[in-house]
């Protein structure tokens, strides 16, 4: 090899990783995720999560589900055309940079609402997956769950009840779910969106 050749080389695979991380920042403007998720993926519109912090395996998974049409419920039709323009590599590249930003504040609402959640969270099993109040899923694949909107929140999990988001994964806490009533949903997704996370 020629020094040049050496040194391209070199140069080439200096810029590789951090070059993913800036091209996960950058394919998120051009593509307009911004229009909903917000800034840094933290600030979404409501009914759109949260993606800052996330586990960047699970939201790998969830773009290629939702590319794939595994994961097809109603609200998330709105992004299937955004996400269907990015190629597989955009995705791992905005997995890793989403991953990489600072988590949303909690949200504020109503306490003895999230008092019950906590509760229920604890007496469901959901700790066993998410972790001590969301905060710590026990695999990559898994998501974090504090901190996420409250209303997007409300929405996944009687999808799951319901068998609407119905993926493999999904179907893992299906029984946890099953027998949860809708203002029981409401007081998990209060407990879980005024969670800090760690
Ligand atoms: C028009 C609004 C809109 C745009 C633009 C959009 N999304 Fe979404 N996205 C949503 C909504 C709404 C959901 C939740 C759908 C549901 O309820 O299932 C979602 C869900 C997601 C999820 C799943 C999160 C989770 O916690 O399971 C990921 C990851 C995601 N979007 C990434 C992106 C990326 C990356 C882009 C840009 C390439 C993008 N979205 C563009 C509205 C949008
Ligand atoms: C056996 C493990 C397990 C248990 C127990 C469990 N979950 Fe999950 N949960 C998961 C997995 C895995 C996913 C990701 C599903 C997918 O990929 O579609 C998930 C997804 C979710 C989501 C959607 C998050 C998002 O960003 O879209 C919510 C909300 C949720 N779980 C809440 C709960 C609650 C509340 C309980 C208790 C009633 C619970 N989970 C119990 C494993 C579990």
């Amino acid at each position: 090899m020629s020094p040049y050749a050496l040194i391209a080389a070199v140069l080439a695979a200096l810029a590789a990783s951090p070059a993913l991380a800036a091209d996960g920042k950058a394919i998120y403007a051009a593509k307009g995720c911004q229009a909903c998720h917000g800034e840094n993926g933290a600030k979404p519109i409501a009914g759109s999560p949260v993606l800052a912090g996330q586990s960047p395996v699970y939201l790998l998974r969830q773009m290629n589900e939702i590319a794939s049409g595994v994961r097809s419920s109603n609200p998330v039709k709105v992004m299937k055309p955004v996400i269907d323009k990015t190629s597989p590599d955009d995705r791992i590249a905005l997995a890793d940079w989403l991953a990489t930003q600072k988590p949303a504040d909690p949200q504020s609402g109503n306490k003895a609402k999230a008092d019950q959640g906590a509760e229920l969270f604890d007496e469901k099993g959901c700790i066993g997956c998410h972790g001590p109040d969301g905060t710590k899923p026990l695999s990559p694949d898994y998501p974090y769950l504090a901190g996420q909107r409250k209303d997007y929140l409300m929405v996944q999990i009687k999808a799951i009840r319901d068998e609407i988001r119905s993926t493999r994964r999904a179907r893992m806490m299906a029984a946890n779910v099953r027998k949860l009533s809708d203002s029981e949903v409401e007081q998990l997704a209060e407990f879980l969106s005024q969670n800090k996370r760690k």
